[in-house]
């Protein structure tokens, strides 16, 4: 049997999405979607490892599965192509998660560097839910039950992603062949790895304030983008710019492409040419700042306007993440079947089993 090449990746509802979203998954994700390469494509609201560490907020969870269910749509997932669902409506992956957490040491989840900067972040150093400790094993209960080849996600994901490899290499050593090893797909740009905030920051938070939502207006966009963080040196326009740690070239990485210099900035071929002015002296950050607005602004118009559509019908979007939640269902529990039989709790499908315990215990 030739193997499936299957993506799965999905976002905690905690906010609206944001370009930094958009850059380093969402987009890349539509790209997957439409490619043809793949034999499937999940993409789920990751609502119960929201709860992980907002346990006190259930309302915001709530509130954000359909703003990123609006997100999702708006930047062209397709429902016919992609099957979107909500984590908590799948009760297989609770189960996975609790078989897989006999093949995880407290200390390995001790040594995962993206948990442990989260819990600095949430200051929950002496009181850690135990739930949030162990998500990546959850994380690692998502992948498996879609049997996912490929994780398109940020830089920060990479250890639940190796923590996953690892938990699959366990399962397949002790119980045999069962579970698929998934690779992970990073952004292929660097600007994209990590976008940073409109203020310089090294990461859009919605805490901080700096962040550049999808669905922000027009108008709000641009003004993001008039107040963003460059090179506080880069005084006159006669003065060398400095382009490390510049937010705008970093957008600019992220965004711009060469055909964007002949509809906004005929001077330059492209922006490798503006770099080199900028550093030279004699280019203002107002005019790289308009390039940015424009280029921006002509890739997150069709997102706003497909949002805004979707949104006149609301009911239509919980039908379609039900749908998506019974078709992922259906996928999670054969998963879910295989492990069972794996790892020898299928009593009562053994029918091999029944008759062996006879024999046993009629020579006694
Ligand atoms: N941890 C991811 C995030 O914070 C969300 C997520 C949960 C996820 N389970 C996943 C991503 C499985 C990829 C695969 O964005």
């Amino acid at each position: 049997m030739k193997k499936e090449k299957i993506i799965l990746t999905g976002d905690r509802p905690t906010g609206r999405l944001h370009i930094g979203h958009y850059v380093g998954s969402l987009r890349r994700r539509v790209e997957l979607q439409n490619s043809g390469i793949y034999n499937k494509v999940f993409v789920f609201i990751a609502d119960a490892q929201a709860l992980t560490d907002n346990m006190d907020n259930p309302e915001k969870v709530r509130q954000n599965v359909i703003e990123v269910a609006l997100d999702y749509l708006a930047c062209g997932l397709d429902p016919s192509k992609t099957t979107m669902f909500i984590q908590s409506q799948i009760p297989e992956l609770t189960e996975l998660s609790f078989y897989y957490m006999d093949l995880v040491t407290v200390s390995r989840l001790q040594r995962n560097p993206t948990v442990k900067t989260e819990i600095q972040m949430r200051n929950f150093e002496t009181s850690i839910p135990v739930g949030f400790f162990t998500y990546p094993i959850s994380q690692a209960a998502d992948i498996t039950a879609f049997r996912a080849t490929t994780v398109p996600v940020g830089e920060d994901q990479e250890p639940m992603i190796e923590q996953t490899r690892e938990i699959v290499r366990r399962f397949n050593f002790i119980y045999g062949d069962t579970l698929v090893e998934p690779e992970i797909l990073l952004p292929d740009n660097a600007a994209c790895l990590r976008l940073p905030g409109t203020d310089g920051q090294a990461k859009m938070s919605k805490s901080l304030g700096n962040c550049i939502y999808l669905s922000d207006p027009a108008d709000e966009v641009e003004k993001k983008i008039r107040s963003m963080y460059t090179d506080p040196t880069h005084l006159r326009v006669s003065d060398p710019g400095k382009l490390e740690g510049n937010t705008v070239f970093t957008y600019l990485d992220a965004f711009c492409r060469d055909e964007h210099f002949q509809r906004y900035l005929p001077d330059y071929a492209n922006l490798q040419e503006l770099k080199d002015h900028y550093t030279r002296g004699g280019l203002g950050d107002v005019k790289v700042k308009r390039l940015l607005a424009a280029v921006m602004q002509e890739t997150l118009e069709p997102i706003r306007t497909r949002r805004k559509e979707f949104e006149k019908d609301i009911p239509a979007i919980y039908d379609i993440l039900k749908q998506g939640c019974e078709k992922a269902r259906e996928t999670a529990s054969k998963t879910l079947d295989d492990v069972r039989k794996a790892m020898k709790i299928n009593y009562f499908d053994d029918e091999a089993l029944i008759a062996e315990q006879s024999a046993r215990f009629a020579r006694k």
